[in-house]
């Protein structure tokens, strides 16, 4: 658990340590948790997510040059570049090049910087720690070069750099969720129209804990891609421009099977995604419940993305009286599942998780109690 201000003092402190002098500008951003709404946000679809009480604070300073020199207490190791690469160097540090690369094309290519990365967003845990950095780095380096840019085209800035720099096809959701949050609340998110509405989440009775299974599958960055190429085939036979516009009566005009599959996920998921934000709207979140063991069983049998590790989590949760429902989470082959709990039950839901994933892995899940808080805010820009 971390506040903002906390981050944001490593990050200064850690800069002064490093370069020997202050930083221009420092920003901060949250990890997100997705209440329902999983790979519908490049089809267009909705999603409910939230930021978390986990961050990842960026400080900056722009160079007289156009070196760039970054280090970071998380992820380890420093990296000093004679400029920005053209491509990929297939570490961490793409994540704060593509943003970088991005403001370059849009504003014309600045200055080089140093920048110090401080975070406790678990990294491959499935809480976009990528996007919490890239919101962070865009917001510190926009900041330092004098540059205003609305929220929305900020998470749109960063979209763009992970597509085309990193490689991920990935979609708004989380830097979205990390720029817009509201803290106590979730993002209904339209993905097509970026129109969106806070939701409330229900107060202290019930807590949303994740269980990270730790571990991340091989498969997961391709299989992301190949599941995005898949819906935007099945959208193409259906003669429209994504999932969003088609029905389950529209299923059977698919002739692939697997697309076929792929596509009632992405149907029945933006169903979900309203009724979730309905029974949230309404102030009956226990309503979540068969919504989110729904969302789990369409996400493994349809879209194929859980894991045994997953799977064994979300069984264990679901035997619980004191859980609500329990889903995996993000974009799946390993990370964190939801789950959803009765406060006072949650001592005894953790122990029970643990055992019983000790007893079928022979290791431990660590759990992450979370809060929903605000998205980076332009006052810790500084
Ligand atoms: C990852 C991506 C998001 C989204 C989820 C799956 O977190 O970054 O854009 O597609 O997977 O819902």
């Amino acid at each position: 658990m971390s506040a903002p201000h906390q981050l944001d003092q490593r990050a200064r402190n850690a800069f002064r340590e490093a370069f020997g002098y202050p930083p221009g500008s420092v920003a901060v951003a949250p990890g997100r948790m997705n209440i329902v709404g999983e790979h519908t946000d490049y089809n267009q679809g909705f999603v409910l997510p939230a930021a978390i009480d986990r961050h990842t604070a960026v400080a900056l300073r722009l160079r007289r040059d156009v070196r760039i020199a970054l280090s970071s207490d998380r992820y380890g190791g420093s990296i000093a570049l004679e400029r920005l690469p053209p491509r990929r160097q297939g570490n961490w540090a793409d994540y704060v090049l593509g943003v970088a690369r991005e403001i370059g094309n849009r504003f014309g290519e600045g200055p080089g910087f140093e920048a110090v990365v401080a975070s406790d967003v678990p990294v491959g845990a499935g809480l976009s720690s990528s996007g919490a950095l890239e919101v962070a780095l865009a917001v510190a380096l926009l900041a330092a070069r004098g540059i205003e840019m609305a929220p929305l085209k900020i998470a749109q800035l960063c979209q763009t750099g992970e597509n085309e720099f990193v490689g991920a096809q990935t979609g708004i959701m989380d830097q979205f969720t990390a720029l817009k949050a509201r803290g106590g609340n979730a993002i209904l998110l339209d993905c097509r129209s970026l129109e969106d509405e806070y939701v409330p989440l229900p107060g202290g009775q019930l807590t949303w804990l994740l269980a990270d299974t730790r571990v991340r599958h091989e498969l997961a960055s391709s299989a992301y891609n190949q599941r995005r190429i898949e819906c935007e085939a099945a959208a193409r036979e259906l003669g429209l421009t994504s999932l969003r516009e088609a029905s389950v009566d529209d299923l059977e005009r698919i002739a692939d099977p697997v697309q076929r599959h792929r596509a009632r996920h992405v149907i029945t998921e933006n169903a979900r995604v309203l009724s979730a934000a309905d029974s949230l709207r309404r102030r009956v979140p226990r309503g979540l419940g068969p919504i989110l063991y729904a969302s789990h069983e369409s996400l493994r049998l349809d879209f194929a993305v859980s894991c045994r590790e997953l799977d064994c989590l979300v069984e264990l949760a679901a035997g619980m009286p004191q859980v609500i429902g329990a889903r995996m989470m993000g974009g799946g082959f390993g990370g964190c599942a939801l789950v959803l709990v009765e406060s006072t039950g949650t001592d005894d839901v953790e122990q029970h998780l643990s055992q019983g994933y000790a007893e079928e892995f022979h290791r431990s899940p660590q759990f992450y109690r979370v809060r929903a808080v605000d998205g980076v805010m332009p006052e810790r820009v500084a």
